[in-house]
């Protein structure tokens, strides 16, 4: 199965709106003549409309860093799938292991956002991944386990159109310590079959997923050799044009 690329940057909370929109400006520059891969970016809320403006009909899709499940109503300081989607948006994350490990995120609360912005026409990225003690623990699979059928339950096939998954675990976040490219290789098969289980044999073919955790320009190209990943999602070394467009060009 031929699964096209995803690099993706999640910038967190990083950048003022003119700083977002000039990083856009210089990085559409640097990736104008890209193709055959997706290149993604997810900046703060408030920056996505002008960045929108900014990639306007280049080779750059804009996400968000979440969404809420509802369409409008009383819910002072969430945005819509619609309102994302308005901006400019054609992705979410959704489930960051940041949102989960702070602002009470649970694998329930990443389904109602993924099934909600699906029907509304986003395509979701995804969040999973084990923290520390439960690598160490030996829990990595049943976490993730859980993760997947909680997530995604309910979802039809048609839905997983829409989907791709982002593994991170939670120690590499951050931390400079990036899973080998085994090691995330192992996990991507795991979560491949489990999809398989869940789903269908097309399904998990054709779901891209990617590895998030201190991915670097001198890191990447070992771990797009591997047969189950099928992308990145960025944190540090997307807020520099430099390094993201080194990344974005992998070989
Ligand atoms: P780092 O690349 O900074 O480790 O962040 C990864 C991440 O959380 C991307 O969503």
């Amino acid at each position: 199965m031929n699964r096209v690329s995803l690099i993706a940057g999640n910038w967190k909370m990083y950048k003022t709106v003119p700083e977002a929109v000039a990083t856009a400006a210089q990085l559409k520059e640097a990736v104008k003549d890209i193709s055959g891969r997706e290149i993604v970016i997810a900046p703060p809320f408030i920056s996505l409309h002008p960045v929108s403006q900014v990639i306007k009909g280049s080779n750059i899709n804009l996400c968000s860093q979440d969404v809420f499940w509802e369409e409008e109503g009383a819910f002072t300081g969430q945005i819509s799938p619609g309102m994302l989607l308005s901006a400019g948006c054609t992705y979410t994350l959704i489930g960051h292991s940041e949102r989960r490990q702070y602002f009470g995120e649970t694998n329930e609360t990443v389904n109602k956002k993924t099934k909600k912005s699906i029907d509304q026409g986003l395509k979701v990225i995804v969040c999973i991944g084990e923290a520390l003690e439960e690598r160490e623990a030996g829990k990595t699979f049943s976490v993730l386990e859980i993760q997947i059928s909680e997530g995604l339950k309910g979802l039809t096939p048609v839905h997983m159109d829409s989907v791709v998954i982002a593994y991170e675990p939670v120690w590499a976040i951050g931390t400079g310590k990036t899973a080998t490219a085994a090691q995330a290789e192992q996990a991507h098969q795991f979560i491949r079959g489990k999809l398989k289980e869940q789903f269908d044999t097309g399904v998990a073919e054709k779901i891209r997923i990617l590895y998030g955790g201190s991915v670097k320009p001198d890191n990447i190209d070992q771990l797009m050799a591997e047969k189950n990943i099928d992308g990145v999602l960025v944190g540090g070394a997307s807020l520099k044009v430099d390094s993201f467009s080194r990344i974005v060009k992998f070989t």
